[in-house]
């Protein structure tokens, strides 16, 4: 049995996990700055690390207490180490070095993207790679396959906006606060996902990369044309026409992919894995293709330690293992 110790501050959100091996969460503390970063629109690095350094002594001790047990408990400390913002990162990635040092266990350096992938062994306790995974986050977009517990290889990508960006920087435009991702989502329940035919985007024919901007930039000149005109806007259709433009070129992309690979599941993780529109669509073509689809629960799609203390482990299980040299990579790829 192994117990990690996993931390997490790519972003906004401080967050100490406990796993038993690499499946079962003993505890999992998440500290989100939305509220913060809110009134600005968006995060701010340099808030966030002031807030990163403010709380990760605390959330290490609640997920300690939490998951009822001391440092010398611990046989391997996981930690973020990119991509992110570089001052948000160095708080983590201090802070899991100090505690390694001081109880002489091994740190795993990990990547945040294999993390949000990792949430599914979480929650899904029998899944085995290989699988087509899609990664959508606020800075991510991966169309991927996933070979064995580590190796992955990167089959499609954003050529511009991630897809949660997308869902962000359109929900602005409709006076939505931040992260507009859910509220886009809530919305666009109300609506009628065939009232305005944005454009879906494919780019080349074999190609498995995705391009948002030119759907932001249709729903700003929408928007624009509506308002010059003073006519009315229903946020509702906006929001699901949208929406269901982004989630018609995630689904087929990625069932695509899957029949050329013949996988027989597609994981999906990251925050917009979170969406009701993708899930549902995403399961009605999987059970249209045969193919079984499976994505974590809402609160491990989004950021959290949880995900990193698993992918973690499983690089420990294969004595990939970081030294007390570990560094942040900002930019760091899957
Ligand atoms: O994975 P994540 O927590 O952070 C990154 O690593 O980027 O993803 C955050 C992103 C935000 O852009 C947010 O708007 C989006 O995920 N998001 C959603 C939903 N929940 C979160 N997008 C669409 N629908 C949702 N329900
Ligand atoms: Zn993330």
């Amino acid at each position: 049995m192994t117990i990690t110790l996993a931390i997490e501050t790519s972003c906004d959100e401080t967050s100490c996990a406990i796993l038993r091996d690499g499946r079962e969460i003993l505890s999992n503390i998440i500290s989100s700055q939305i509220e913060i970063h809110r009134e600005f629109g968006g995060v701010v690095p340099e808030v966030a690390s002031r807030k990163h350094i403010e709380n990760i002594n605390i959330i290490i001790q609640q997920a300690l207490d939490e998951a009822n047990i001391n440092f010398h408990d611990i046989d391997l400390v996981g930690v973020t180490q990119g991509p992110g913002l570089v001052g948000a990162l160095l708080v983590g990635i201090s802070t899991a070095k100090a505690i390694a040092y001081a109880i002489d266990k091994p740190i795993v350096g990990v990547n945040h993207i294999e993390g949000h992938i990792c949430a599914n062994y979480i929650d899904h306790k029998d899944l085995e790679p290989p699988f087509t995974c899609l990664v959508v986050s606020g800075g991510h977009t991966y169309l991927v396959q996933a070979k064995s517990y580590t190796e992955y290889e990167l089959v499609g990508r954003t050529r511009d906006d991630a897809a949660g960006e997308a869902f962000d920087k359109v929900a602005r435009a409709l006076g939505l606060s931040y992260p507009g991702g859910p509220l886009i989502d809530e919305l666009s329940k109300k609506g009628d996902k065939y009232a305005i035919d944005f454009p879906r985007v494919y780019l080349e024919q074999d190609s498995y990369d995705f391009s948002f901007s030119g759907l932001k930039t249709a729903v700003l000149n929408y928007l624009n044309q509506k308002r010059q005109k003073n006519e009315d806007i229903i946020i509702e259709d906006v929001a699901a026409s949208f929406q269901q433009s982004v989630i018609e070129v995630l689904v087929e992309k990625t069932i695509k992919l899957a029949k050329e690979r013949k996988s027989d599941k597609i994981v999906m993780a990251g925050g917009v894995a979170a969406n009701e529109g993708l899930r549902s669509l995403m399961n009605y073509r999987g059970k249209e293709e045969g193919i079984k689809i499976l994505y974590p629960s809402r609160i491990l799609c989004t950021d959290n330690a949880a995900m990193i203390g698993s992918a973690a482990y499983f690089h420990y299980m294969e004595g990939d293992i970081s030294n007390l040299y570990l560094n942040v990579e900002p930019n760091l790829e899957l």
